[in-house]
């Protein structure tokens, strides 16, 4: 009998699903991958190791799927207006989102591309405004890129930032095996924009590139850096947002602060990806 998508498969499920063939995708990249030379082992793994270019975009994708059907879970919990612990609320959605973002950000980076460089610049830059910690917080996120290559990023990726996901996957809803019936699901449609998107692997460092646009989750901030002070669009902002994103959404006005939020970041999205040009000048 066909899954029906409400009643046996929520959004919750999927990204955990999705969370899981990330895993498992990622460690078959990362027999190919060199954090030393990234970017050429990554047009190797593209254009040369068989299955290497198919694993790559289940990567991409099971990664995307995640942290869009991760959002589409904390909306479904508002729209049904789910009862759930204030308290483990607090502490698994304030640990959940930053983690997500900061897996798939690190993950960008590791193409080593003249995009990721740039992404991991900018955000090194922002991270530094923060007094007395930033700059430790950059080095243990980034490490020293001229001596060590991707290694601390990569370190990162796979294990700081995944690690936690299993242990905070049990924590809030006692999972940690899959069901098969879902994985094979989710992995379908991966699949299947797999085969029909291709999500290259983006310039090399040395190419002459303006404007040069940061992963499509990043280009909302990187407009607000542009547009206001880089620490008030590149930290004090995303801090305030992941502060509403975490509140236990009781009060009308929390979900409505919620969607504003949304709305106003996707609209900022919207202006870096399409409207601007060389320059970061307004095309129009
Ligand atoms: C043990 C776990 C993991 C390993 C070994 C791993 C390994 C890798 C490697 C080697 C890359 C660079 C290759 C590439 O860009 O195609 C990469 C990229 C990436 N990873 Fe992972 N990863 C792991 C877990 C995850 C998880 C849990 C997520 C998110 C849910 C994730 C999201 C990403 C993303 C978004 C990219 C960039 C892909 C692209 O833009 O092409 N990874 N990962």
């Amino acid at each position: 009998m066909a899954m029906q998508w409400n009643d046996r498969i929520s959004w919750g499920d999927i990204s955990f699903h999705s969370f899981l063939i990330a895993v498992i995708s990622g460690v078959v990249i990362a027999f190919k991958y060199n954090p030393f030379n990234a970017y050429k082992s990554l047009e190797i793994i593209s254009g040369v190791v068989p299955w290497g270019e198919f694993f790559r975009r289940i990567h991409y994708f099971s990664a995307q799927f995640f942290l869009i059907s991760l959002f589409l879970h904390k909306w479904e919990y508002m729209r049904k207006n789910i009862k759930y612990p204030a308290s483990r609320w607090f502490w698994e959605v304030t640990i959940f989102f930053p983690l997500s973002f900061v897996v798939v950000f690190t993950g960008y980076i590791l193409r080593g591309s003249k995009e990721g460089i740039f992404a991991m610049d900018v955000a090194s830059s922002l991270l530094k405004t923060i007094p007395l910690i930033g700059s430790g917080f950059s080095r243990a996120l980034f490490g020293n890129i001229d001596l060590s290559g991707l290694y601390t990023v990569f370190t990162n990726h796979a294990l700081t930032f995944t690690l936690p996901f299993f242990f905070l996957f049990f924590w809030h809803v006692r999972l940690v095996l899959p069901d098969f019936k879902k994985l094979g699901y989710v992995f379908l449609w991966v699949t299947l924009l797999s085969l029909v998107i291709n999500p290259g692997i983006g310039k090399p460092v040395d190419y002459p590139l303006d404007p040069v646009k940061g992963p499509w989750f990043f280009l909302g901030i990187q407009e607000l850096v542009y547009e206001i002070y880089p620490w008030l669009g590149g930290v004090v902002f995303p801090l305030i947002s992941l502060v509403v994103l975490s509140l236990y959404p009781r009060a009308k006005v929390i979900k409505i602060v919620f969607w504003i939020i949304l709305a106003w970041y996707l609209i900022l999205t919207v202006i870096a990806g399409f409207l601007r040009g060389p320059g970061w000048s307004l095309k129009f």
